[in-house]
């Protein structure tokens, strides 16, 4: 399948940083997610799912530091889908004053779609189009 490119960017900020001033793991994790979430959220209009959640990250790699002050543009795409799941490639290329893309992150995450109940619970479902 080929899907479209969706683009997210942040900014490192000094609280963004670990003890050696580089970006935190965990912090470039979280963001990663929100750019599989944004591909996610285009892909599901016109489907029965409400949302989708997180069910793996795999296949994660660091290969490059990312400092204060640099800008994270991320590329979330998605690669594979299946009856409730979503795979989503994510790469993230660094920013800096003197370089403009460097692959800095890269991971594969898996959504599953989800339609909520009534009680405030939610369910998986299949997220076949209905238009
Ligand atoms: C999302 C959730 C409802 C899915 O329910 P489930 O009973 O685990 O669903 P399944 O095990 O049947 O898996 C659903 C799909 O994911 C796929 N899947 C399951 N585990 C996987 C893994 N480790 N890697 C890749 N795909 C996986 C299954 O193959 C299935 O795909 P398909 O429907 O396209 O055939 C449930 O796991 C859940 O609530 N997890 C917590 C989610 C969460 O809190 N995320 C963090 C916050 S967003």
């Amino acid at each position: 399948m080929s899907s479209p490119i969706i683009k997210y960017s942040q900014i490192v900020m000094p609280q963004d940083a670990n003890v050696l001033g580089t970006l935190f793991g965990g912090q470039m994790v979280s963001w990663m997610d929100i750019a599989a979430a944004k591909a996610v959220h285009r892909f599901l209009k016109g489907t029965p799912a409400d949302a989708a959640l997180t069910r793996a990250i795999e296949a994660i790699e660091f290969k490059e530091p990312v400092h204060v002050g640099n800008w994270v543009n991320f590329e979330a795409q998605i690669v594979e889908t299946g009856r409730s799941s979503i795979n989503i490639q994510i790469d993230a290329f660094k920013e800096t004053k003197k370089v403009d893309r460097l692959l800095a992150c890269t991971a594969r995450f898996t959504f599953v779609s989800v339609k909520k109940l009534e009680d405030g619970s939610y369910e998986k479902v299949a997220h076949k189009k209905t238009n």
